[in-house]
């Protein structure tokens, strides 16, 4: 016998219930949860001191033979709460069929579950900040490296290539604060609530909360089983950081093409082709952007398991796991590869520059420095046009050819139209963009 119910199910249908695939990495949140549950039930007598004991003894001895790899999960079991249990009273006798008192698997999954997705999403805040870490060092480093802005991929106006990697920094400080946000959320401790409707026994639910570091218990026992939001709120601010990484790694692809040679990739992160000897593909960048497709997948998959499901439990809901573990999982691996990648990439500021002096960025420049000197500014705008129309860059006009094309124009047009003055003109605050990226990444 392999599940807890005494009865045996069809050999077709097993593969279909079991879940010990996918759920298996739970172990340390199950006996973590059944520890928390096993001395409530001792402290307020609904069990033995000496049942106590020996549960908790033969928990602890589980944990400490799964981390040694002594024990190994039994891929027969249903899911790890029955493998817990099994191996427990195998261990330490009827003390052990004791534990389930006052508790369902309803109960203990939906707690693993918040146990497990909020120490991941505290290793993704980690990774965050790193990732934010690299972000902010190159952007210090190259605060003052001029290169095009965009918009539809045309060059536009000039900014700082430290500038544009801040911008990254402020997506990424964003889906930190939605990943905290759903952490919050989370935090309430669904133990007690046991199959649906509480119990009859005398247990302590702020006992098991706070030992578990839940803030409270969950309120409705209801919906302390069936409510899988914050699988949901994680997915969403995943699916969000993801298409924030693939934004990145979109312009990655651009900036190290030969096309814009803005930037070289570090070596370990390229790959090369089997046929073209020339060839350094950002593989890595590529695969970042494709996994955001899976993250999204994984989002739609969740809000689609849920939709119309009755109150309470329904077995449907062992489906949350799947797309849960690879949300993180996919979410985490990107950003452990990003990190680095930013770090050891090679900037070109020259290449860059160069792009800046080509394009007519500086037009609105030229148009704002006539609106300086009473000019309206769409008047001003099609001066400007004019002289881009001319095709010659507007620092390399003669004063006579600026002066024919609008009679207010004197020499000081050409430090308006310098790329550098351009930039400081804007007093765009880089510093403080910094300061609010360093914050963040050393968990100020
Ligand atoms: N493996 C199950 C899950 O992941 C545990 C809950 C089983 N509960 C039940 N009533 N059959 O959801």
């Amino acid at each position: 016998m392999n599940n807890l119910w005494g009865g045996s199910i069809a050999e077709a249908a097993k593969a279909l219930n079991s879940s010990i695939g996918t759920d298996s990495r739970m172990w340390r949140e199950d006996i973590a949860g059944s520890l928390a549950h096993a001395a409530m039930l001792t402290d307020r007598g609904i069990i033995s001191q000496a049942d106590g004991a020996a549960i908790k003894a033969g928990l602890e001895g589980i944990r400490a033979d799964l981390e040694s790899g002594a024990l190994a999960i039994d891929m027969t079991a249903e899911d790890i709460h029955t493998f817990v249990e099994m191996e427990l009273t195998a261990r330490v006798g009827d003390a052990g069929k004791r534990l389930h008192t006052a508790r369902s698997r309803n109960d203990q999954v939906a707690t693993d579950l918040r146990l497990y997705t909020r120490g991941q999403i505290d290793v993704l805040l980690g990774l965050i900040r790193d990732a934010v870490s690299a972000i902010r060092h190159k952007a210090a480093q190259y605060a003052d490296a001029v290169m095009p802005g965009y918009t539809h991929l045309q060059r536009a106006q000039p900014v700082t290539f430290g500038h544009y990697l801040a911008a990254w920094g402020m997506m990424l400080m964003r889906d930190a604060g939605r990943l905290t946000d759903a952490r919050k959320r989370l935090n309430q401790c669904p133990l007690g609530a046991c199959a649906l409707a509480g119990t009859t026994f005398p247990i302590d639910r702020n006992a098991t909360a706070a030992a578990l570091g839940f803030e409270v218990p969950c309120l409705n026992s209801l919906d302390a089983v069936s409510d899988r939001d914050f699988c949901v709120e994680t997915l969403a601010a995943l699916s969000l950081l993801m298409a924030h990484l693939s934004r990145m790694a979109e312009e990655l692809v651009l900036w190290s093409s030969l096309e814009f040679g803005f930037v070289t990739l570090p070596e370990g992160f390229v790959t090369g082709s089997s046929i073209m000897p020339q060839k350094k593909n950002p593989d890595m960048a590529e695969l970042i952007r494709g996994k955001t497709g899976r993250v999204n997948g994984d989002l739609m998959g969740m809000l689609t398991v849920l939709k119309g499901l009755p109150l309470a439990y329904n077995k449907d809901m062992q489906e949350d796991k799947q797309a849960l573990f690879d949300g993180l999982d996919t979410a985490a691996l990107c950003l452990s590869v990003l990190a680095p990648m930013v770090e050891g990439m090679q900037p070109h500021p020259e290449a860059m520059r160069k792009a800046a002096g080509a394009g007519f960025i500086n037009a609105t420049d030229c148009a704002d420095w006539l609106v300086a000197h009473g000019v309206p500014f769409r008047e001003a705008y099609a001066v400007a046009a004019g002289l881009v129309h001319q095709g010659k860059p507007l620092e390399d006009l003669t004063l006579d050819e600026y002066r024919a094309a609008h009679p207010a124009f004197d020499e000081t047009v050409y430090a308006a139209v310098d790329l550098d003055a351009c930039v400081k003109r804007r007093h765009l605050p880089l510093a403080d963009e910094l300061a609010a990226l360093e914050r963040f990444a050393t968990g100020e």
